[in-house]
């Protein structure tokens, strides 16, 4: 199996192209579920879970295909990629493809709405906590779905065809509002969520149903509105940019020092993550190009953070603000109040040196600690690349196992960062 290896010390300097979003990417993927026409996605992001997520599809009926490269494009730009359903030859998801990914539940709400019946594994997906998926159950359920749990499997039935409804998450939640959102699409009569995800990638979804013929109005706020159509149609869509690539390389960079630019990233989709990082004493600047990330010579202040829905602090660039936190001077306190079980690279940074105690919900991060290079691993995706931030200033190597989930979620990593001087490559364990 490969790991990274790095050798700490070096600072960052140059540019980091930033890709798209993976958590949009997988939900526009999933809308190409409910119509029959083509939908072209650019953008795309090379990534495992996206791999993973045309594998489900195409058990579905999906056809999938890649652009050739384009004159003018390099190897960092997104593909281009047409996924068209023509026919849904099987409503099945099964067991073994959907516990590799959680997103993967969500084709429950399009395969619902388009056959008006399927039977959707119960999802698996990241340790980091129970992760239970209620509010799509009782959010299909009110839009007229009979749900059964059968043997692992949601098998759910609308033999009329859903019906608009009103519907409000008990708590915050981004795949179920992404879930519901797109069954209402196709839904009789209008739908109201309330207490909806406002995340940017909602919104990126909510933009690319627009453009294949739906009617919704509200996403991006906490009340989304969607009148159902009879059918939707085929649409082209550019994924937006990742918030938490850009968020954990500006991360990196206030780790090492350095000046790197974040190209082709958006200051809005993670303001609240560039006021925290302004606050420890890295520069900021948000340019035509993207947003420059500096911290030249000064020292890292401590600073709290509580992690919150969008547009709060988001919980995935916990970790990675936790791996910052160890070099700051004073104590931090983050509270990450989304997940019950997300403090796993705790343990992980504390063997490279780090000074960390768990009250709970809470972690207090001792600053200062000299990190030293060690063989580490993690079991989710961010705490992998909080490693990969901490061993970037550890005296000495640091071997980060397990790489497959970075290859999850962050494109060419190894790329990005050595062409920013940062000494670190895949090596096969
Ligand atoms: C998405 C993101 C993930 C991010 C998370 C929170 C993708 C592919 N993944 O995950 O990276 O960390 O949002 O920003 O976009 N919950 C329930 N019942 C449900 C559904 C959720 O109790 O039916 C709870 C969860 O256990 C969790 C909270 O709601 O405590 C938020 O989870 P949710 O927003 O649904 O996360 P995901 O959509 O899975």
């Amino acid at each position: 199996m490969d790991a990274i290896r790095i050798v700490g010390g070096a600072q960052l300097n140059g540019t980091i192209p930033i890709s798209g979003a993976k958590n949009a990417a997988l939900p526009l993927m999933i809308a190409s579920l409910l119509t029959d026409e083509e939908l072209i996605l650019e953008n795309l992001p090379r990534l495992r879970d996206v791999q993973q997520l045309q594998q489900i599809l195409s058990n579905h009926g999906v056809s999938y295909m890649i652009e050739g490269k384009r004159p003018g494009m390099d190897s960092m730009d997104g593909q281009i990629v047409r996924l068209q359903a023509r026919e849904i030859i099987d409503t099945r998801a099964p067991y073994d493809l959907v516990s590799k990914m959680r997103a993967s539940f969500w084709v429950i709400g399009p395969l619902l709405a388009r056959m008006k019946e399927c039977r959707v594994s119960l999802p698996g997906g990241c340790a980091i906590g129970t992760r239970p998926v209620d509010f799509f159950i009782d959010g299909l359920k009110a839009l007229g779905a009979e749900i059964d749990i059968e043997r692992g499997y949601a098998v759910a039935s609308a033999p009329e065809g859903l019906k608009g409804a009103e519907y409000e998450f008990s708590k915050v939640s981004v795949g179920a509002t992404h879930t519901l959102m797109m069954a209402a699409t196709l839904a009789k009569g209008t739908t109201v969520l309330k207490n909806s995800a406002r995340e940017p990638e909602v919104t990126d979804l909510a933009n690319c149903l627009i453009a294949m013929g739906a009617n919704i109005s509200g996403a991006g706020t906490d009340t989304i509105t969607i009148e159902g159509v009879e059918k939707l149609h085929g649409a082209r869509h550019s994924v937006l940019p990742d918030r938490i690539e850009t968020g954990t390389y500006a991360m990196a960079v206030a780790m090492t020092g350095g000046d790197v630019l974040l190209k082709g990233a958006r200051a809005d989709l993670l303001q609240a993550a560039l006021d925290v990082l302004e606050q420890t004493g890295t520069g900021i600047e948000v340019t035509n190009e993207g947003i420059r990330v500096s911290r030249n010579g000064s020292a890292l202040k401590a600073v709290d953070v509580t992690t919150d829905p969008f547009p709060g602090f988001p919980t995935d660039l916990q970790a990675q603000f936790m791996a910052l936190m160890t070099r700051a001077e004073g104590t931090s306190t983050i509270t990450e109040t989304i997940f019950e079980n997300r403090f796993m690279h705790v343990q992980e940074l504390a063997r490279l040196g780090a000074s960390i105690s768990l009250d709970g919900q809470k972690a207090h991060v001792e600053g200062g600690s000299e990190l030293k290079g060690a063989q580490v691993m993690a079991t989710d995706l961010r705490a992998s690349v909080s490693l990969v931030i901490a061993g970037l200033v550890a005296e000495g190597e640091t071997k980060v196992n397990r790489v497959y989930h970075l290859d999850r979620g962050f494109e060419r990593l190894e790329d990005k960062l050595t062409a920013c001087g940062a000494t670190i490559e895949r090596i096969s364990a």
